[in-house]
C-alpha cells in the first residue's frame, strides 16, 4: 500500500489539501484529527474536564470508533453515532487538544490509524503520522502557514458560514493550540527529519494542491494529470 503522510499545525489547508489529493489519487483520505475530537467529544458530553488524565482514561474502554467512508467522504461512528459534525463544534477543536496530550489516547487510537493505512492506499493527516504513526510512509509532508495567515483563513471561512468569531480571537487560539500541540511531553508537532516542509502562507488552495501533486509526481512518480 502507498502511505502519504501529511502534518502540520492547525489551519495549515491540511485537511483541504488531503482531501483533494486524495480524491485524484483514489486513495482514501484519513482524517486522524477527527479520531481526537471523538474521544474530545465524548468526555465532554460525560462532563468531564478533557485535561484531567484519569477521567479521560475511564472513558476509553466503552469507545467504539469507526471511520466510515461515504463517496469518499470520511464518517466518523462513535459508539454507532455519526458524530461527523458534533466533532467540529468550536469546544471540539480545544476538547481534542487536550485529550491528544494524554499518552493513554494516543495509544489507544494508535491500531486503527496503522490498521488503516496498513490496508488501504491512503493520505493520512495529522500531527505525528510522519514520526510516529507511519514512520516508514512513502512520502511526508509538513504543511505549515504562519499563525497570521491561518486565522486570516479561518476568519474568512467563518464569515462565509455566517458564524463570525473576531480575527484576534482566532489568532490567539490558533497560537494556543500551536504551542499545545508542540510542547506536549509524547508525540509533539514536529516535522520528521525526513519530511519535505511545504509552507502554503500566500498560496490559495488551489496552488497548494497543484504544489502537492507536483512533489507526489516528483518523489513518487504517480502521475495525477488524468
Ligand atoms: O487536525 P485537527 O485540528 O482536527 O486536530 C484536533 C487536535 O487533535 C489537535 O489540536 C491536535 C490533535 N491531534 C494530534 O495530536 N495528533 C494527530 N495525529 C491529529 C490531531
Amino acid at each position: 500500500m502507498i502511505n502519504i503522510a501529511i502534518d502540520g499545525p492547525s489551519g495549515a489547508g491540511k485537511s483541504t489539501v488531503a482531501k483533494a489529493v486524495a480524491k485524484k489519487l483514489g486513495f482514501i483520505y484519513v482524517d486522524t484529527g477527527a479520531l481526537y475530537r471523538a474521544i474530545g467529544v465524548n468526555a465532554l458530553r460525560l462532563g468531564y474536564d478533557t485535561t484531567d488524565r484519569e477521567k479521560v482514561v475511564s472513558t476509553l474502554k466503552d469507545v467504539k470508533l469507526d471511520l466510515r467512508y461515504i463517496n469518499g467522504e470520511q464518517r466518523v461512528i462513535l459508539n454507532g453515532e455519526d458524530v461527523s459534525e458534533a466533532i467540529r463544534l468550536p469546544e471540539a477543536s480545544m476538547a481534542a487538544s487536550n485529550v491528544s496530550a494524554i499518552p493513554e489516547v494516543r495509544q489507544f487510537l494508535f491500531d486503527l490509524q496503522r490498521s488503516l493505512a496498513a490496508e488501504n492506499n491512503c493520505i493520512m493527516d495529522g500531527r505525528d503520522i510522519g514520526t510516529v504513526v507511519l514512520p516508514n510512509a512513502d512520502l511526508k509532508l509538513f504543511l505549515t502557514a504562519s499563525p497570521e495567515e491561518r486565522a486570516m483563513r479561518r476568519h474568512r471561512e467563518l464569515i462565509q458560514r455566517g458564524t463570525p468569531v473576531d480575527y484576534e480571537v482566532l489568532l490567539e487560539e490558533i497560537k494556543q493550540r500551536d504551542y499545545n500541540d508542540s510542547h506536549r511531553a509524547i508525540a509533539p508537532l514536529k516535522p520528521a527529519d525526513d519530511a519535505i516542509i511545504v509552507d502554503t502562507s500566500g498560496n490559495t488552495l488551489e496552488e497548494s494542491i497543484e504544489n502537492v501533486l507536483a512533489l507526489i509526481k516528483e518523489k513518487l512518480g504517480i502521475d495525477t494529470e488524468n
